[in-house]
């Protein structure tokens, strides 16, 4: 069972939930799980619509802190309050343009942990980065400064240059940072690959050795196309 994992970043009004409409009618999937992750506006309708159906229903981002004087913040236990079950920390926007840390990033995954989330760490090397041949440097640092101490996470490899480009790593290249990634993480840690994946590419991505799904941006706003990459789950 592979997951499918939406992260709509600044998208979605409440019309929106015609798209998680069209998810849940689509009935459990054999070999996908299904995880939305819509704005937090939306979170909480969302959650109870989706409430005991197949589909998860995720936050984008937590503080670190539980409560307390951080206007526009939302903390890990108001995401489960709301009904998320997992919320991603450090995706490269939040890294790149929030100045976030590995060690903010670790804090964050922590607090997800405490509040009963599944955390959804994400990693990945800049074009940069790539160039100099330092991707699974990059991928080794990013792990050791931000993954919880302890607790079960889920992580994302998201190549910076391959979100919202429709560019993505041949499947060796894929197939080598995952098999990287993994000897850092204990054996049953779900590695999502995220980066410009659609229904074309979906096959190819999902069938490379050491991928436990997908975390996809742009294809998930539409439930067709995101029900097609999920068609191609194993
Ligand atoms: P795209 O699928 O739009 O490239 O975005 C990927 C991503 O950043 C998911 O978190």
């Amino acid at each position: 069972m592979q997951l499918i994992a939406g992260n709509w970043k600044m998208n979605g009004l409440l019309a929106s939930i015609a798209e998680l409409e069209a998810l849940i009618a689509s009935g459990p999937h054999p070999s996908a799980a299904l995880l939305l992750c819509p704005p937090a506006t939306l979170l909480a309708s969302f959650a109870a619509r989706a409430r005991g159906t197949h589909v998860a229903i995720g936050a984008q981002d937590c503080h670190p802190e539980p409560c307390g004087a951080f206007t526009g913040d939302l903390s890990a236990p108001m995401l489960a309050d709301a009904g998320a079950t997992h919320v991603i920390v450090g995706h490269s926007e939040r890294r790149i343009g929030h100045g976030e840390t590995d060690a903010l990033v670790r804090r964050k995954a922590e607090a997800a942990l405490a509040a009963g989330l599944v955390p959804i760490v994400c990693i990945g090397e800049t074009l940069e980065d790539r160039e100099a041949g330092q991707t699974l440097a990059v991928l080794a640092r990013q792990l050791q400064g931000s993954l919880p101490s302890s607790g079960a996470a889920i992580v994302a490899y998201e190549p910076v240059w391959a979100i919202g480009t429709g560019r993505t790593p041949n499947p060796d290249a894929i197939a080598a940072a995952h098999a990287a990634i993994a000897d850092h993480l204990p054996g049953d840690t779900p590695i999502l690959y995220g980066g410009s994946v659609s229904p074309a590419n979906a096959p190819a991505i999902l069938a490379t050795p050491g991928v436990g799904g997908a975390l996809v941006g742009g294809a998930s706003l539409r439930a067709h196309d995101f029900l097609a990459i999920a068609g191609a789950a194993r």
